[in-house]
């Protein structure tokens, strides 16, 4: 079975829909550990509900990013995880991460990338006015959101749509997806 680290910042909900999944025998997978950069973040209370050990790394507790991201590695590879999956985590990976875990992280991305990279997507696909939005699950490289697409679910887009409305309506799919792209990596062997 495949071991699972979700590293987090914030709400939560994709790695809920995650452990939900797992809970339900819809994802043959197990999640070792929740690590969250924010320590108030709501995730880590869902996560102790799904009986999910938790850890806080908090990067201001570090003297430098490097060192903080080695502790969070060392958390991840302690507990045998074989795929880091980021739900929400909102800082940008160094490459020593990455490298501590070639094409093995995983993250999920609300637009169709490669287009709206960065904060703000559902925001930046309204202001552009596209009427098909969606969300994407990648491998994370060294590039912001640019690494290689695993799936992608389209939604649409309303003339009376707001931020919320759309970021609401793509954060459905997300929930099904992240479960898709991980089921799509075990039946791959996680070789893509
Ligand atoms: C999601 O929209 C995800 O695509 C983006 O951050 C948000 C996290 O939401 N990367 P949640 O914490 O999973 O509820």
């Amino acid at each position: 079975m495949l071991s699972l680290g979700i590293l987090i910042s914030g709400r939560g909900s994709n790695m809920a829909a995650i452990l939900n999944n797992i809970k339900n025998g819809v994802l043959n997978a197990s999640v070792k550990v929740v690590i969250s950069n924010v320590a108030t973040a709501k995730g880590l209370d869902l996560a102790k509900e799904f009986g999910i050990e938790t850890v806080v790394c908090s990067p201001k507790d570090f003297a430098s990013k490097d060192i903080y991201e080695e502790e969070v590695a060392a958390h991840l590879k302690k507990r045998g995880v074989q795929l880091v999956v980021l739900a929400g985590y909102m800082r940008v990976l160094g490459p020593g991460f990455i490298e501590a875990f070639p094409n093995k992280i995983i993250n999920i991305h609300p637009s169709l990338l490669p287009a709206f990279k960065g904060l703000h997507a559902q925001r930046q696909a309204l202001e552009y006015g596209v009427k098909v939005a969606g969300c994407t699950v990648h491998f994370v490289d060294n590039t912001l959101d640019g690494g290689r697409i695993i799936v992608q679910e389209t939604v649409p887009v309303f003339d009376e749509d707001t931020e919320d409305t759309l970021s609401t309506r793509i954060l459905e799919k997300e929930h099904v997806l992240y479960t898709q792209a991980i089921q799509k990596l075990i039946d791959h062997n996680l070789k893509l």
